[in-house]
Formats: structure tokens, C-alpha cells, sequence
């Protein structure tokens, strides 16, 4: 049984590109920049995978078109990672190729652990052929290998989003105390704000978010140099607040019908969220 796009819409901004672009439109005349994502995951069709890479496609021409300033943000299982390894390079590098032609910036979605490596692989391998103007990656805190990748991405002039991490994730790979969680964030955010040209820092969090603004006044980095990341239905007023006093941030916009695990990973994370969506549905 499908659920009704009502339950997911505080997330997630509509069903189509088309019922989607005046939100990124009001978003932007708030001075908040977007990354568009068309929800999917773990296609084991290479048909879909297909229809994803051109629909992908579409999308980098659909913002030029309708003048969003917006990037896109991608999971490489909708491009046919479960499928094959190579085809979903090639299809990664068809977008890439695109994207690189429009000037079009590309960010990989970090998954759950099972693809951890080959999004580090692969991501170098895009690095190395496109640069890091087209093609960007992200890293997970709790993850305890992300020390080593953080350092890793950082030495080859990698963009990276440094987020917490949404999946569930077994105790021997991942940190699961939740101060010892933003601990690493915070020492992640540092060595790529020290270390990057404009890392991306992920989080609702007000700790962290004031821990980077302390840090980068005490550093002297000027506010163009990285930028604050949320997610579309999220601190709203946070996003305008930091907009306004001259922070870049980005709003992640997710759209489309398969919204349903990008859904549940909001409804996991904070208890508050169910309340959102229950606040949602009541407004119509
Ligand atoms: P978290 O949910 O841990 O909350 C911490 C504290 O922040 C709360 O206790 C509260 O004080 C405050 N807070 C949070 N939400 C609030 C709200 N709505 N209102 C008021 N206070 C609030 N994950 C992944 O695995 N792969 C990926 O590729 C991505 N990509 C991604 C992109 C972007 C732009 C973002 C923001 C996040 C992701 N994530 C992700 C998800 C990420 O890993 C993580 O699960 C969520 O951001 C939740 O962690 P937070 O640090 O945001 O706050």
C-alpha cells in the first residue's frame, strides 16, 4: 500500500520537478541556495536506472531553464550501483559530463555502510576526471572510518559534506553515543574548514552550529569560505536567520513519488519530526 503524499510533505517538497520549483524559488529569494534531489534508492532495474540518469539530466537543464540556483544532490544505488559496479560509473560519468557542460555542481549522498567504500572509490575516480567545481562528496561522523577518509578526501582538494549519518549502523563500524557523535563532527568540520576550499557543514544542530561559528570568528574565515546545510522542512528560521547575517546556506530539497525511506530516516531520527508531519497533515 502506497501512503499518501500528505503524510510526507513537511519533507519533502513535492511529487514532481514542477511542483517543486517555486519552492526552490522562494527559498532562493531568502538568499538560501538548494540542492535538488530526486528521492530513489537501491534500483535493481537497469530500465529505472536508465530513466534516473535521464531524468537526472533533465533536472541539471531544468534548473538552468527555470533559473534555480540550485546543485543536485544523487545516490549512486538510483544509478545502478546494486546492479554493476562499472555501469553505474558510466552512468555517473554521463551526469558528471552533463553537469561539467552546464556548470553544474553534482554532490554524491553518502548511503549506509555496505556502500561506504565504493562511494570513496568511485568518488576519486569522478574527482580525478571532473575536479571538485562538478563533483562533490559526503562523509558520515559516526562512522569511525571517516577519520581516515576525511583526512584522505581533504590531501586530493575534495568537497565534502560532513553530516552526522541517517542509517542504522552496528556498534563495531559506528559511534553511537550521541556526544561522542558530535565530538568527531566537530573535529571533522574543523580539519575540512582548515584543510578544504568550501566544505559543507550538514546539521540542525545548534551545538555544532554554533561551535563552527565560534571557530571560524576565532580563526578570522571569512563567511564565504563554507557554507550550512539543512534539510528542506527544517529550521526554517534558522536557515534565514544565518542567510541574513551573511552565511551561505544551502536548503537540501528532496522531491518525488519514491519519498518513502528518505521519510522514515526523518521519522527515525527525532521524535519531534512525527509531530511535524502530524502538524502538516492537519494544516491541509
Ligand atoms: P539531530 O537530529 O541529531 O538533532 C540534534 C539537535 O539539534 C536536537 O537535539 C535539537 O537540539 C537540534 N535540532 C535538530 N532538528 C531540529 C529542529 N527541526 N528544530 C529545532 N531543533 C532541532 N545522512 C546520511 O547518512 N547521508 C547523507 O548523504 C546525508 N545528507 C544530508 C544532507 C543535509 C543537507 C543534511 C542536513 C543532513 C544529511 N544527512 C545525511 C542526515 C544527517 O546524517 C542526520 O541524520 C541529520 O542531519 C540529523 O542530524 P542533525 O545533526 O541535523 O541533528
Amino acid at each position: 500500500m502506497k501512503l499518501p503524499f500528505i503524510f510526507a510533505k513537511r519533507f519533502v517538497a513535492g511529487e514532481t520537478f514542477e511542483q517543486t520549483i517555486n519552492k526552490v524559488k522562494d527559498l532562493n529569494q531568502k538568499k538560501i541556495k538548494v540542492s535538488l534531489d530526486l528521492l530513489g534508492e537501491n534500483v535493481t532495474d537497469r530500465k529505472v536506472a536508465d530513466e534516473t540518469v535521464a531524468a537526472y539530466i533533465d533536472l541539471v537543464k531544468g534548473i538552468e531553464e527555470n533559473g534555480l540556483d540550485s546543485t543536485i544532490s544523487i545516490k549512486l544505488t538510483m544509478l545502478g550501483l546494486d546492479i554493476d559496479r562499472d555501469y553505474c560509473r558510466d552512468n555517473l560519468f554521463k551526469l558528471l559530463s552533463v553537469a561539467k557542460a552546464n556548470k553544474r555542481f553534482v554532490r554524491i549522498d553518502m548511503e549506509g555502510s555496505p556502500y561506504t567504500q565504493v562511494s570513496v572509490e568511485m568518488y576519486k575516480e569522478a574527482l580525478a576526471k571532473f575536479g571538485s567545481k562538478v563533483v562533490g562528496l559526503v562523509l558520515q561522523a559516526y562512522l569511525k572510518r571517516t577519520e581516515v577518509d576525511v583526512n584522505e578526501l581533504a590531501k586530493l582538494g575534495g568537497d565534502i559534506r560532513i553530516c552526522k549519518g541517517a542509517y542504522k549502523e552496528p556498534a563495531e563500524i559506528a559511534i553511537k553515543e550521541m556526544p561522542e557523535i558530535r565530538k568527531a563532527y566537530l573535529r571533522y568540520a574543523k580539519h575540512l574548514i582548515d584543510n578544504t576550499a568550501y566544505p559543507r557543514i550538514a546539521t540542525h544542530d545548534d551545538e555544532l552550529i554554533d561551535a563552527v561559528l565560534a571557530y571560524t570568528k576565532e580563526k578570522n574565515i571569512s563567511k564565504d569560505r563554507f557554507e550550512f546545510q539543512m534539510l528542506y522542512g527544517l529550521r526554517q528560521n534558522t536557515c534565514e536567520k544565518l542567510a541574513a547575517e551573511g552565511y551561505n546556506v544551502r536548503v537540501y530539497v528532496p522531491y518525488g513519488t519514491m519519498w518513502l525511506p528518505y521519510f522514515t530516516r526523518r521519522l527515525a531520527e527525532r521524535k519531534e519530526n512525527i509531530f511535524f508531519v502530524l502538524t502538516a497533515m492537519f494544516k491541509g
